[in-house]
C-alpha cells in the first residue's frame, strides 16, 4: 500500500460512519485568460497525490471504496494544454482501484450514499457539490469540522513515505543555500540571490516553492518576510535568505544569515552567536514530551540572557521575558509545524493544549515522534519597535534604547532548521547548510 492510500485508510477508520467527500482544487484566474500557477489542496494531496485540477475524492468507509474522479476534458483542452489522464491511467498513477469522470460524481454519490447520514466533507466541497448537483448528497449531514479534526490530527504525525518527501525537499533547497553561499557577493541585487536560489531547485526538479523566497539584506532583514527583493547588497551587510522547495507539495523551510563579503563583523558575530547558540540548544531538546512553548520560553531566555551581555537589555532575565521586552527584538515564535503546508496544523482537538504562556504563539503542542517542525529564532533590530514610543516608555528601564539605536541599520539574524521528533533522544535534523561562522566563512571563500 502506498503512503496516500494508507492515509485515506487512516482517515476512513476515523471516520467509518459517514462518507467522506472531498474536492481538489480548481483552477484560479489571475486575470484575462491567465492563471495563478495551480497547486493541489494539501488535503487532497495528502489523502491521493493527484496533481490534475479539478479531481474530487470519495471514501466510502463501510464498503472500502476509495474512489478518485478526474474530469473529462475536450480536445480545445488537449491541443491547449496537452494530456489529461483517463481513469484508467489514473488508477495506475495514483494507487486507485475505482476512479471515474467527474461527471460521475453525483451518480457515484447517490449510490453510496445509502445506508449513510453523514457527509465529511468541508464547506468548499459542499459549494461546488451543490453547483454540480444539489439533490446528490440529500439526506446526508455535513460535518466539516469533524473532517478538518480527523486530518490535522492524522496530518500531524509524519510517515516514513512523508518523511522521504520532506528529506528531499529539504536536501534540494540545502543544496540550493550552499550554492547561494558560494555565489554572493556585494554588488549583486537580492533578487539575484533569489535566482541562484530558484533555479537550483528547479535543476533538481523541484520547480515549486514552499513559499515566496525572502532575500533580505541589510537593514530588510529586519522585515520578517520580507519579499521586495530588489535591494543591491551592500559590503558589509548581512544577507537573510528565508526559503524552501517543495516536493509533491512537502515543504522545506530553511534560513540562513550570512555576510555578503564572506566574512562576518564583530558586531555581527556577536548577534550571531546569540542566536545560533539558542538554535542549536533548542534543537536539543525538542524531544517526544516536550511542550512546544516550553521550548519557545527557553529560547526567549537564551536571547535575553544574550541582549543583556552586549548591554542591549539589562535587569532580571524572567522579568525581560514575562513583560516582554525581550519581544521588542524577537518578536516572533520558536517555529512552526512543517507539511504539505509550510505552517502546517499542530494536531487535531485531541492534541490542542491551552498555551500555558501569555505569549501569542501559534504553536502549542506537545511534541511526538514524527512531528516535523522548524527551530528558528533570531534577533532582529526593527524601527517599527524600536521608536515606538509607546515601547519606550513601557520598557524604559529595561532596554537600552540609546544602544539599540546605533544597531537599527543591522537588520537581523535568523537561523532556521527542519527537524524530526524521535522516539527517544534528539531529534533528526533534515537541514545541511552549514550554519557555524568558520563553516560559512569557508563555503563563502570556496
Ligand atoms: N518561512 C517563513 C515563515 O516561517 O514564516
Ligand atoms: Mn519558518
Amino acid at each position: 500500500m502506498d503512503t496516500f492510500s494508507r492515509h485515506r485508510t487512516a482517515l476512513a477508520a476515523k471516520l467509518h460512519d459517514g462518507l467522506i467527500l472531498l474536492a481538489g482544487n480548481s483552477p484560479i484566474l489571475r486575470n484575462g485568460d491567465v492563471n495563478h500557477p495551480f497547486r493541489q489542496g494539501s488535503d487532497f494531496l495528502y489523502l491521493s497525490g493527484a496533481q490534475e485540477p479539478d479531481c474530487w475524492l470519495l471514501i466510502d468507509p463501510k464498503r472500502r471504496n476509495h474512489t478518485l474522479f478526474i474530469p473529462k476534458v475536450d480536445n480545445n483542452h488537449r491541443v491547449w494544454l496537452g494530456h489529461v489522464p483517463s481513469p484508467a491511467e489514473a488508477r495506475k498513477a495514483y494507487g486507485f482501484r475505482k476512479a471515474f469522470h467527474a461527471a460521475r460524481l453525483p451518480w457515484a454519490l447517490r449510490r453510496a450514499r445509502r445506508g449513510h447520514r453523514v457527509l465529511y466533507a468541508d464547506k468548499a466541497t459542499i459549494k461546488r457539490l451543490s453547483r454540480l448537483d444539489p439533490g446528490a448528497a440529500r439526506g446526508l449531514s455535513p460535518r466539516p469540522a469533524a473532517l478538518r479534526d480527523a486530518l490535522d490530527t492524522l496530518r500531524a504525525v509524519k510517515d516514513a513515505g512523508e518523511l522521504s518527501l520532506l528529506k528531499r525537499a529539504s536536501s534540494v533547497t540545502g543544496r540550493a543555500f550552499r550554492a547561494v553561499m558560494a555565489s554572493v557577493r556585494p554588488g549583486m541585487f537580492e533578487h539575484e540571490v533569489q535566482a541562484v536560489f530558484e533555479s537550483e531547485c528547479r535543476r533538481a526538479g523541484l520547480k515549486r516553492l514552499a513559499f515566496e523566497s525572502i532575500v533580505a539584506s541589510g537593514a530588510n532583514s529586519a522585515v520578517l518576510h520580507y519579499h521586495g527583493n530588489d535591494r543591491r547588497i551592500g559590503d558589509g551587510s548581512l544577507v537573510l535568505l528565508d526559503a524552501g522547495a517543495e516536493h509533491l507539495g512537502y515543504a522545506a523551510d530553511i534560513t540562513r544569515t550570512f555576510p555578503s563579503s564572506g566574512r562576518f563583523s564583530g558586531k555581527q558575530k556577536d548577534v550571531y552567536s546569540i542566536v545560533l547558540e539558542t538554535q542549536k540548544a533548542i534543537i536539543d531538546r525538542a524531544r517526544a514530551g516536550v511542550v512546544s512553548t516550553d521550548l519557545h520560553v527557553r529560547s526567549m531566555t537564551m536571547i535575553a540572557e544574550g541582549l543583556k551581555s552586549l548591554g542591549l537589555l539589562k535587569g532580571q532575565t524572567a522579568a525581560l521575558v514575562e513583560r516582554g521586552a525581550v519581544r521588542l527584538f524577537y518578536p516572533h515564535g520558536i517555529g512552526h509545524m512543517l507539511g504539505l503546508d509550510v505552517h502546517d496544523a499542530a494536531g487535531g482537538r485531541g492534541r490542542r493544549l491551552p498555551n500555558p504562556t501569555k505569549i501569542p504563539v501559534r504553536f502549542v503542542a506537545r511534541l511526538e515522534p514524527g512531528f516535523v517542525f522548524t527551530v528558528e529564532p533570531g534577533i532582529y533590530f526593527i524601527p517599527a519597535l524600536l521608536n515606538d514610543p509607546a515601547n519606550r516608555r513601557k520598557f524604559r528601564g529595561s532596554v537600552d534604547f540609546a544602544r539599540a539605536e546605533g544597531y537599527l541599520g543591522f537588520g537581523g539574524v535568523r537561523i532556521e532548521d527542519d527537524i524530526v521528533v524521535t522516539e527517544k533522544g534528539p531529534p533528526v535534523d533534515l537541514t545541511d547548510v552549514p550554519k557555524e561562522i568558520a563553516e560559512i566563512e569557508s563555503l563563502m571563500a570556496s
